[in-house]
């Protein structure tokens, strides 16, 4: 064990943390949050900016460079932009990053430009109105598409859209590549993962022969495009266009995860699809020293597990989309 890195088990450097600064959600996106969900985090479990700050500092110092705000929806978390600037006046952090749904983004995205934040990746699984209302569980289209256009005015790049592909969109691809095209995102198309009942219902869509169609009808090549995700890239020959598909299903990336999930109230959760965890927060407010949360991290690492098993246990439900944020 290298006492200044955070590698595990299988080999794998750990330098990629999902922070998920909220479980709430203003949307209820049938995959994510069933409907009626109420065992919402108390908020004053929540970690504070300032045990944020110290704690994503120790794990700078262990090798962490990128970091990825996630919920619930961040937008919704309270004074956001300053947690930004803190995190990216850490020595260490090379990334800041965001996921969101895009519902607060017109208001938001100058304030999270000016903080720091590098790249945005949107939620967008249709562009019907009525589609977006039912599986987003809101009416909301309009509101994302307002959101999108502010965070390509105030100069986000790259802006990549996020499809979870299912029977209820899959007719609307090649809709989504031509908004993409037209307007520079980088569209991704993502297998739905079994993160509870209504999603296992739902289903995924396998997305090896949508790849192969593509590739086919738009002369798709290799890039080098790469965010630190599972994603794989394929371009146009021009470069004008990139998309991204995202396969834990059909094709899983686990021997080369190089991240870890951070929830709102403090726990660490080692695996998307897995329980290991480590409660950092417990720790922290018991009064653990610096040295205490290096050592217990590095004890976490070494809990990571070598795999997800959605394909194998697809009824094993570990945790609802919303508490590790993806
Ligand atoms: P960048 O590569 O930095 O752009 O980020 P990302 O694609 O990892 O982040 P995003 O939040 O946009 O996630 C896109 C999809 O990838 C979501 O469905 C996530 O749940 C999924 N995802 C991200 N990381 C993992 C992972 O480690 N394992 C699995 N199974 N899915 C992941
Ligand atoms: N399977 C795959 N992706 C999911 N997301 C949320 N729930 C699921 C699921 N069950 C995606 C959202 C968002 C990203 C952070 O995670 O679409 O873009
Ligand atoms: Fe909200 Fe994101 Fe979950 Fe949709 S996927 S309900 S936008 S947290």
């Amino acid at each position: 064990m290298n006492a200044n890195s955070l590698v595990d088990r299988f080999g794998r450097s750990i330098e990629y943390l999902r922070l998920s600064v909220t479980d709430r959600c203003d949307l209820r996106c049938a995959y994510c949050i069933p409907k009626g969900f109420k065992n919402f985090e108390e908020p004053e479990h929540w970690l504070t900016f300032t045990e944020l700050e110290r704690l994503l500092g120790l794990f700078a110092g262990l090798g962490l460079k990128r970091v990825r705000l996630t919920g619930g929806e961040p937008l919704l978390r309270g004074k956001l932009p300053e947690l930004c600037a803190r995190i990216t006046t850490l020595p260490g952090i090379e990334d800041l990053s965001l996921s969101s749904n895009a519902t607060q983004l017109a208001r938001m995205a100058g304030d999270l430009k000016r903080a720091g934040v590098r790249r945005l990746n949107i939620s967008l699984d249709s562009l019907r109105p009525e589609r977006v209302a039912k599986i987003n569980g809101s009416p909301v289209l309009e509101q994302v598409l307002a959101g999108l256009e502010a965070a390509r005015q105030v100069g986000f790049a790259p802006i990549k859209v996020n499809m979870v592909v299912m029977q209820e969109n899959v007719d609307e691809i090649d809709a989504m590549v031509a908004f993409c095209m037209e307007r520079g995102f980088v569209l991704r198309l993502i297998e739905l993962m079994p993160m509870g009942e209504t999603a296992r219902r739902m289903g995924y869509v396998d997305l090896q022969p949508v790849i192969h169609g593509l590739r086919q009808r738009f002369s798709l090549v290799d890039t080098l495009m790469t965010g630190g995700g599972p994603a794989r890239y394929l371009g146009t020959p021009d470069g004008r266009f990139t998309v991204g598909f995202i396969t834990p299903i059909s094709q899983h990336f686990c021997a080369s995860c190089n991240r870890v999930r951070l929830t709102a109230d403090g726990v660490l959760h080692l695996c998307l699809g897995q329980e290991e965890h480590m409660d950092f927060r417990r720790m922290m407010r018991a009064g653990a020293t610096d040295a205490d949360l290096v050592e217990a991290c590095h004890r976490a690492i070494d809990l990571k597990p070598e795999r997800h098993e959605f394909r194998e246990q697809p009824q094993k439900l570990v945790r609802f989309m919303n508490m590790t944020g993806g």
